[in-house]
């Protein structure tokens, strides 16, 4: 497709050069402008409020702007006619032929009319991040979904895209941790599960620390000596590293995640003495109660503990040197962090001492609220790998259930594979189609509800609408949908239209905010459309022309809904 802007962009040109012919000299070049489509068809199909926000540097009456604009001359192939409306919006509608054939620009691209913004720009992104030893939390799981979501999304836009999963696998838990394993490990246990034998015996050593101050220091000793490279508890802490790995892979790889560097917190322990050398060289960091620390008081933030009292580094420290590094290795646009609400002020103190240390790279934490579990679903122990596994067995089992209640007929190993894409999809869904920072309560009823804003409700319906296609080729062999021009003369249709010439700025916008629930709003929107369009709007029993046009809004809708899932980590089965 030549066409690289989406029809919102093309829109604004328009009125921005509109605006400028109107008001000439009034230095309007750079004001933001923005067209978009209208949620209801009695607007016209897209809107532009400009006007509004332009009344007082104008100093004129925003109805009087917006007629300026309206009277501005326009091509008439693609206008149909502009209106002032309201306050002082401007409606556009366009001409249904020309929609028509824009769509039909769309059917032929690949790429479903999206640009790529993203080309020659690199993103890094940080997400997942789960602690070595310890269960991958609710909120690991989230950041992995989120994080996928914003991944697959960035790539589809062209954006070279570093997913680095940021793994914690250092710290001052590894000295309990190496003391406890000698003690009292449970050589089988550690075999079987080795994650929940890990943090049993961190527990169990924990506790004694609290009682037992010798046991404390015998394990800070167990900490230096790591530290310093002793043989035996490097041994052991990359057999801790490894088989927490193992785990998380297996997990990963049933959700469809890949990484494409895996670098734990261990990564930049030899960089840490230079991160404190270059803060101390710059002025930036300064002695507290035995501890360093850099002062944010221009940013209203709390001081920022860059080397404990003890000479101990953290987990700022860490992110400091992380930054540099990925800064030098990748000359990245943008570095993105996703992970839940109670890092914002990490991240906050981080960004504050990477612009001082003179990082200009955009800097982003996506933080998201953690979802609640409601009682009794799970057990409280919520995000325990081993029951995040439980809970995806839990949603094929359902879903399972749900296939075999609406496809009785289907051979039983095509249901099982279309209940692990329903039952993975409901789950990750539910993650993904609420604004990250809402609260939300997972429900079976709501993840794989057939009604209503779910995966299971548009895979459903990607399904039906290959079923159309299917009646269609076997009442109709040998035609050809694709060689009709597409009509667009039934309101249901036109509306239908618009949703599907969206998606591209769906996807940007989703991308561009780092808020996949954008997108998944969107799909929900068009599968409703199609919904209200296939259920009034005849199709096999309409005139030939308009029949094989019809089939072909079918065919766009669901490639535009198996894409937009795709680029959700959703899969879609042929057949349900
Ligand atoms: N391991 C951290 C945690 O469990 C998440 C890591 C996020 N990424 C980062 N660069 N700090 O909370």
């Amino acid at each position: 497709m030549s066409e690289q802007r989406t029809i919102e962009q093309e829109l604004t040109a328009w009125v921005q050069n509109a605006m400028q012919q109107a008001f000439p000299g009034a230095g309007l070049a750079d004001v933001h402008m923005q067209v978009v489509a209208t949620t209801d068809a009695r607007h016209g199909d897209y809107q532009c409020n400009a006007a509004l926000a332009l009344a007082k540097p104008l100093q004129r009456k925003p109805r009087d702007i917006a007629q300026a604009v309206a009277d501005q001359p326009h091509d008439p192939a693609c206008m149909e006619r502009l209106e002032v409306a309201g306050p002082g919006f401007l409606n556009i509608h366009l001409r249904a032929d020309w929609l028509a054939r824009r769509l039909e620009q769309v059917q032929a691209d690949d790429r479903l009319g999206v640009p790529a913004p993203g080309a020659g720009r690199t993103v890094l992104l940080d997400y997942s991040g789960p602690n070595v030893a310890k269960p991958m939390h609710v909120g690991h799981i989230r950041s992995t979904v989120i994080g996928n979501a914003l991944d697959r999304l960035h790539r589809f836009l062209g954006f070279r895209v570093v997913a680095d999963n940021h793994l914690g696998d250092w710290g001052t838990q590894f000295g309990l941790l190496l003391l406890g394993f000698r003690r009292f490990a449970d050589a089988a246990a550690y075999e079987a599960a080795p994650i929940e034998e890990l943090e049993r015996i961190y527990v169990q050593s924990y506790t004694r620390s609290q009682a037992d101050p010798a046991w404390l220091d015998a394990a800070r000793a167990e900490l230096v000596k790591l530290q310093q490279g002793d043989t035996e508890n490097r041994r052991l802490w990359l057999s801790f590293v490894e088989h927490s790995v193992r785990e998380f892979d297996s997990l990963y790889r049933r959700l469809g995640v890949r990484f494409d560097l895996v670098r734990g917190e261990s990564f930049y322990n030899d960089r840490l003495p230079g991160v404190i050398a270059l803060l101390r060289q710059q002025g930036l960091a300064e002695e507290s109660e035995g501890a360093l620390v850099v002062r944010l008081e221009a940013e209203k933030l709390p001081v920022c503990i860059v080397q404990k009292s003890d000479g101990g580094y953290n987990y700022a420290t860490t992110d400091l040197a992380t930054v540099l590094s990925r800064v030098e290795e990748f000359h990245p646009d943008a570095i993105v962090y996703v992970t839940d609400e109670r890092q914002q002020l990490h991240f906050r103190q981080l960004f504050a001492v990477s612009r001082r240390l003179g990082v200009a790279t955009r800097l982003e934490h996506v933080w998201f609220g953690l979802m609640r579990l409601p009682e009794g679903t799970f057990s409280t122990r919520q995000g325990n790998v081993i029951k995040l596994e439980r809970l995806l067995d839990e949603a094929e089992r359902r879903a399972l259930e749900l296939v075999q209640k609406t496809s009785p007929d289907m051979p039983p190993e095509q249901q099982r594979a279309v209940a692990r894409a329903v039952g993975l999809g409901a789950v990750k869904y539910a993650d993904l189609s609420q604004n990250p920072q809402s609260l939300v309560t997972f429900t079976w009823d709501k993840a794989l509800a057939l009604e209503g804003n779910s995966a299971p409700y548009l895979q459903y319906a990607c399904a039906r609408i290959a079923s159309v296609q299917d009646k269609y080729r076997a009442q109709f062999p040998g035609g050809d949908p694709q060689s009709a021009p597409l009509r667009l003369g039934e309101p249901l249709e036109r509306a239908l239209a618009i949703k599907l010439l969206r998606f591209p700025a769906a996807v940007l916008c989703a991308a561009e905010n780092y808020r996949p629930n954008l997108l998944a709003d969107y799909l929900f929107d068009l599968a409703q459309a199609y919904s209200s369009f296939y259920q009034n709007v005849p199709f096999l029993k309409a005139a030939a022309g308009v029949r094989e046009s019809r089939v072909r809004l079918c065919e766009l809708t669901a490639r535009t809904l198996r894409r937009g899932l795709d680029l959700l980590g959703i899969e879609a089965p042929e057949r349900i």
